[in-house]
């Protein structure tokens, strides 16, 4: 009996001794990249998500490089990863997007935006998808539509902040870029619809990078809850317009409900909402942070306000009405602006990680990345490197002259690159570029509190950013 009960748990012993033992040595092949596995099942989920208040290379990732060089493997949400911060590895992944590598985000994540959305599809249904997105969001749009309305839309919101006598900047803008984004979308208008979707958009974004555990109170469960509110709003909205389809609102769901009518289109009703959601959420919180981030850096840096004042005081001035819009052509003209919008974008990191699966092992520089294994490119190592950007983490936009032209560069990634390059990136920039343009032509101001940064390491605003308005008297 005694032995009995000995030999088992002998036996356990040895199983779970085997057990960690191949956690912390995976087999492969060929020649895996140094680095640890961690703890069993966590890895190092807990440090990769440590928060730090620094815009440097997170220290997860520096200290490991200089541990173990530019490539090393980790455990990160119970999945093995090969982190990369080797230009050409990154390049090299981009490039083989679909081939040897394919678009992949963690389980939590899959769990989270539901299992159709655009970042895990691939293949026909994502080229698609993508021309569907192109079609409201690219450069034919952007021209005759679009750039008129952010216009309006950052006149109005300015001049309604510079009423009041203290700004959260960080909430203002993601409001002011998820109502415009929404209006475009699903012709949503907060001003009337009973039900708020963007509370329910917060409530999803905050728990969003937290531990997946789905008990009531935790962030996770918020989340979720968050999510499944927003995908109701969205589907209530979708079945009203399927009742009366003969109104037309130039939007997407009118581009959604004609794609839904014809007989041989792969898109179904579920696939379209996944995507709708996906979408509202990638605009409106990146755009908006990268934003609030360039005013905190304006704020800190006058001699580039100034020169940015300049840029935008000089197109007024050569204009004949200077109360018209925005013209396609003065847009073009503005490269400070751009050099600004660059050097923020670079700085802000605001995607600390670009995730991809291997499908076959694949050989690179030595190594081998295991089929099935998940490879983390790294834009802040590449962003900061001292070699591609010399004293990297000064806010210089003058660096970017006479860079203009090399779109392909292998040291900026802020957009991602290769075929997953993140296709809302002229709208992002134009409505960085034109608010901007309104911000220092009709107003200055003061920052009141707050502006504080952490990373988690997705960057945040953990006190926000207030600011106060005052319009510019000339
Ligand atoms: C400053 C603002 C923005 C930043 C920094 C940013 C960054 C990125 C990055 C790094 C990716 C690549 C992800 C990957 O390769 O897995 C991406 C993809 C994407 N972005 Fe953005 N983005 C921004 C604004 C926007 C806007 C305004 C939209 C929508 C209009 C948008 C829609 C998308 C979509 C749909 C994808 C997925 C594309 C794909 O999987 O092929 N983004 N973004
Ligand atoms: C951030 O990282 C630095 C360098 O590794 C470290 O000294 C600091 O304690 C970290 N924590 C915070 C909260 O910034
Ligand atoms: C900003 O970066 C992109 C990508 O590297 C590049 O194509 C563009 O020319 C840059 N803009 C300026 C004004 O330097």
């Amino acid at each position: 009996m005694w032995s009995a009960a000995l030999c088992i748990g002998t036996l356990a012993v040895i199983c779970i001794i085997n057990w960690v033992n191949s956690w912390r040595n995976p087999r492969c092949s060929g020649k895996l990249p140094p680095g640890s596995m961690g703890l069993p099942l966590l890895g190092e989920t807990l440090q990769f998500f440590s928060p730090n208040t620094s815009s440097d290379v997170p220290p997860f990732i520096r200290d490991r490089m200089k541990r173990y060089g530019p490539v090393f493997r980790t455990s990160l949400v119970g999945r093995p990863v090969i982190v990369s911060t080797d230009p050409e590895i990154n390049n090299f992944v981009f490039q083989q997007e679909g081939r040897l590598f394919q678009s992949w985000y963690p389980d939590t994540f899959t769990e989270i935006f539901g299992r159709q959305n655009v970042g895990s599809l691939h293949g026909f249904m994502y080229k698609y998808l993508k021309s569907m997105v192109l079609n409201l969001f690219g450069p034919e749009s952007l021209k005759e539509k679009l750039l008129p309305q952010v216009e309006q839309t950052a006149n109005r919101n300015l001049h309604m902040w510079s009423q009041q006598q203290s700004v959260e900047f960080k909430e203002a803008t993601a409001t002011m870029i998820f109502d415009l984004t929404a209006k475009k979308l699903i012709s949503y208008d907060p001003a009337t619809s009973s039900e708020n979707l963007r509370e329910n958009f917060l409530a999803f974004i905050q728990g969003l990078i937290s531990f997946p555990l789905n008990i009531p109170g935790t962030a996770y469960h918020k989340c979720l809850q968050g999510r499944k509110k927003a995908m109701k709003i969205l589907k209530d909205m979708l079945q009203e317009r399927r009742a009366s389809p003969e109104k037309r609102h130039g939007d997407f769901y009118d581009y959604v409900l004609e794609e839904l009518k014809k007989d041989r289109t792969i898109l179904t009703e579920a696939i379209a909402l996944d995507l709708m959601f996906v979408l509202l959420f990638a605009s409106f919180e990146t755009t908006s942070l990268a934003l609030t981030y360039a005013i905190k850096l304006l704020s800190d840096n006058p001699s580039v306000l100034e020169k940015l004042t300049e840029e935008h005081e000089a197109i007024l001035r050569s204009r004949e009405n200077p109360n018209s819009g925005i013209t396609w052509k003065e847009y073009k003209s503005m490269t400070f602006t751009s050099q600004v919008i660059n050097e923020t974008v670079r700085l802000a990191n605001i995607v600390p990680g670009i995730f991809r699966k291997a499908l076959k092992n694949v050989e690179i520089k030595g190594y081998t990345i295991p089929e099935g294994w998940a490879v983390m490119v790294c834009p802040p190592a590449v962003h900061l490197n001292p070699s591609a950007y010399e004293d990297p983490l000064s806010f210089n936009p003058w660096r970017w002259e006479g860079m203009e032209g090399n779109g392909g560069s292998k040291n900026f990634m802020a957009f991602g690159g290769g075929m997953r390059f993140c296709v809302g990136t002229d709208f992002a920039k134009m409505q960085m570029a034109v608010f901007l343009h309104c911000l220092v032509t009709k107003y200055r101001w003061t920052p009141i509190k707050g502006g504080n940064i952490v990373r988690t390491p997705g960057l945040a605003f953990p006190d926000g950013f207030h600011i106060r308005l005052f319009e510019k008297h000339t």
